[in-house]
């Protein structure tokens, strides 16, 4: 199906420019599967998500999420089935993405300034080298980090910044491009909760403001909980998909792990706790909170 569509012009001499078809999705799965040798990470997997759509990546460590993600960006090859963005198969360098990778704090020394970081996520082709074109992508660098609050700290070397400094900086580095997909990859890790918030609300913001479709992959669903639309969740090559509500429940998660899981609603959070072999696979000891500190187990 075709995701852009030429307006006709109003008038012959002026073309109208191309615009996206916002009713197309922007990602589509189609049969999906991925494996690696003999091991099959997922398999079976169909999935469109549309303009805007806030989804929520979960699962255990190494169920396969970071290696989705790379699907999308053309960096990993399914092993069945189709990835496509935008209605083209999925490619590496592809500028409808932008990525914000799971996190590594830069390491001292590294000489680079936050505008210098935003500005690697500038498609250096879009506006030419010219003066105009210099000119237009230190707006958009400026216009990316006013985006995220950042204007007090971006001059300065990232390697001097705070964990929550760092993050809002490479958000603005994927937005830069003005994507019409958001891959973040755990963007809250090591965030505390007043950085959380304002990460996740400014991809909700965007989303919102420019129909930017997420795919957000997190250990914690609580911060993110009001902005999910819908939530895919792997768990050693299975998966469901559906609203928090339909998948974040007793019943879907113990089928996932295949032991009793319980869900639990704690003063509007939730709450995972498990038994035997799934305590290991939801990371804690007693259980696994999707949340803050305040109500872990
Ligand atoms: N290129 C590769 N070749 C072989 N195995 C790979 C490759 N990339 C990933 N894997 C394996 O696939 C599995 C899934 O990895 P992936 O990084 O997608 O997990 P994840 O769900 O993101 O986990 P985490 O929560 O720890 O980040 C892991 O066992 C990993 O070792
Ligand atoms: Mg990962």
């Amino acid at each position: 199906m075709p995701v852009h569509s030429v307006i006709p012009a109003a008038t012959d001499d002026i073309p109208e420019p191309v615009r996206p078809d916002t009713r197309a999705p922007v990602v589509r799965l189609s049969d999906a599967g991925l494996a690696f040798g003999d091991r099959t990470l997922w398999q079976g997997l169909d999935l469109e998500i549309q303009p805007g759509e806030f989804i929520a990546v979960l699962g255990p460590n190494g169920s396969g999420k970071t290696s989705m993600l790379k699907v999308l960006l053309g960096q990993n090859s399914l092993s069945g089935g189709t990835a496509e963005i935008a209605g083209k198969p999925a490619r590496a360098g592809n500028p409808d993405i932008g990525y914000v990778p799971q996190q590594k704090t830069f390491e001292a020394g590294v000489q680079l300034r936050g505008v210098d970081l935003v500005g690697l996520g500038v498609d250096g082709h879009r506006w030419g080298l010219g003066l105009r074109g210099r000119k237009e992508r230190k707006r958009k660098v400026a216009e990316a980090i006013a985006a995220v609050g950042a204007e007090k700290f971006a001059h300065s070397p990232v390697d001097v910044m705070s964990g929550g400094e760092q993050q809002r900086l490479r958000v603005a580095q994927a937005l830069v491009g003005d994507p019409r997909v958001l891959l973040c990859d755990e963007p809250l890790l090591s965030l505390d909760l007043a950085n959380q918030r304002l990460v996740s609300e400014l991809i909700d913001k965007r989303r919102r403001s420019h129909g930017t479709a997420v795919l957000f992959v997190t250990h914690e669903i609580n911060p993110i909980l009001p902005l999910v639309d819908r939530v895919l969740y792997l768990v050693d090559g299975k998966f469901e998909i559906g609203t928090p509500d339909e998948v974040m429940t007793s019943e879907v998660l113990s089928r996932l792990y295949g032991t009793e899981v319980d869900v639990l609603r704690v003063r509007g959070r939730l709450v995972v706790v498990g038994t035997g072999d799934v305590m290991d696979a939801l990371g804690t000891a007693g259980g696994h909170c999707h949340g803050d500190d305040e109500v872990r187990a």
